[in-house]
């Protein structure tokens, strides 16, 4: 027996991959990814607190993001579209079984004691089996992924740690759950074909929220708005916290319960989770510079619920993406750095700034796939807008007269977009609408009854 430790780093010649090889073990790495972008995806929204839909929703990106490294090299590697599209419709018993978990703690020691060392272990594995002079695309790439899956072993960890939920205690669990992870060296019987992380997703009517939060759905009337300048300014940021978590969620359902799109779909949605992830930490850092708490005051989901609502793909798509992130947003965003110019905070107007710059790309996302989606499904692209921007209408009727108490909000120069905001109240940024990619004629129509327009170069 030659392989010994001291061996351990002697290239044996035997163990090299050749292109077909080395493409089979990449598509089974390809799976694997491609299932925990999705798990983790339907995880977000699922976990209350904030430590950990932070940290989901940037692994959730990374996580994509090496199924898309994986997927061009497996490419480059003679693989064809149709076969990786396969690999992305397979998975292992394991992932099933955290899919359908109901308590989070288990789900955090089942993905960080369980299946990423497993997975740590079989990326190693092919690295060291990667021939030299002409696998180096490959070595680079799994050494970045080795790097990004040790950060998020060792976060998750952490959070375990944090959480007091000690290696005995989830013992049992994770010796089921082990029972159900691939074998690499078996990749025929090691998975599923036809089986995958949200083919029949699981619903969440509602997002989990923070236990210090309490969560009032949106036919549930909010508290009246508070008086004076400092306590405004508190229930303000309060909301666009939970405005941005509520994004963060539906993009992490994005990842996990629409299927059939192109695997760059997924990667896009997964960045738009963490570009969520990262407005809601700006908005933590405002709500504690104004002295504000989580839980000061009950929370809503009015996007979330609505997203639910929607019965197509490309209602959702047009609603989140295309009108409240591309049109509204874009305007909102620029209304809440002017505000904090006037009201003399630089920092909080530079951080809304890079914001805005993200909420360009969030609707520029929704047309694009948008457009893709009905191309693809005969949908009428025209119809599927107008009839979005009909029910938003609908809804803000709905409940402008119910919220009559957040007339007030118009005194304080933060306004979310809501029920409060009428057309003749709006700002609208052109400049922003054009790099959305809206066109002259549907511009012309948004600016037809604004108060302000602005047009930066
Ligand atoms: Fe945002
Ligand atoms: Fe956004």
């Amino acid at each position: 027996m030659t392989n010994t430790t001291k061996n351990y780093r002697r290239v044996n010649p035997d163990h090299i991959h050749d292109v077909r090889s080395n493409a089979l073990g990449l598509g089974g790495l390809y799976s694997i990814e491609v299932e925990l972008a999705r798990l983790i995806g339907q995880w977000i929204a699922r976990f209350p607190e904030f430590p950990e839909k932070l940290s989901l929703a940037e692994m959730v990106y990374e996580e994509a993001m090496h199924a898309q490294m994986l997927e061009d090299r497996l490419l480059e590697l003679r693989t064809n579209e149709e076969d990786v599209a396969h690999l992305r419709a397979r998975t292992a018993p394991v992932f099933k079984q955290l899919e359908q978990l109901d308590d989070p703690d288990k789900f955090l020691s089942g993905l960080f004691r369980v299946v990423k060392p497993a997975q740590q272990a079989d990326l190693r594995l092919h690295l060291e089996a990667c021939p030299p002079y002409v696998d180096t695309p490959t070595v680079r790439m799994l050494e970045r992924i080795l790097q990004e899956e040790d950060r998020h072993i060792s976060t998750g960890l952490s959070l375990l740690a944090e959480r007091g939920i000690s290696w005995r205690e989830t013992l049992d669990f994770e010796t089921g759950l082990r029972e159900g992870l691939w074998n690499l060296n078996d990749i025929g019987s090691s998975f599923l074909s036809g089986e995958f992380v949200g083919k029949e997703p699981i619903s969440l009517p509602v997002p989990v929220w923070p236990a210090a939060v309490e969560y009032l759905s949106t036919d549930q009337q909010m508290p009246d708005w508070p008086v004076g300048h400092k306590e405004e300014m508190q229930r303000c940021v309060h909301e666009l916290v939970f405005s941005e978590l509520e994004a963060l969620d539906i993009f992490g359902r994005y990842v996990y319960e629409f299927s059939g799109f192109p695997w760059k779909f997924y990667v896009e949605a997964a960045r738009l989770c963490w570009d969520e992830a990262r407005h809601v930490e700006l908005l933590l850092n405002i709500l504690d510079r104004y002295d504000g708490e989580i839980g000061q005051w009950p929370a809503n989901a009015p996007g979330y619920e609505e997203m639910v609502r929607c019965p197509t793909v490309l209602d959702k798509i047009m609603m989140v993406n295309v009108i409240a992130e591309g049109e509204y947003s874009t305007d909102t965003q620029t209304q809440h750095r002017e505000a904090f110019k006037q009201l003399g905070d630089d920092l909080s107007a530079l951080l809304k700034d890079y914001e805005m710059a993200d909420e360009i790309v969030h609707g520029r996302f929704g047309i694009k796939w948008a457009r893709w989606l009905s191309d693809s499904t005969g949908e009428d692209f025209e119809v599927a807008y107008r009839a979005a921007k009909q029910s938003l209408d609908d809804f803000k009727a709905k409940y402008a007269d119910e919220s009559s108490n957040m007339a007030s909000i118009v005194n304080i120069p933060l306004i979310r977009l809501g029920p409060e905001e009428t057309e003749s109240t709006r700002l609208v940024n052109v400049s922003a609408k054009r790099l959305v990619g809206f066109s002259e004629e549907q511009i012309s129509e948004m600016t037809a009854e604004a108060s302000e327009v602005i047009d930066e170069k």
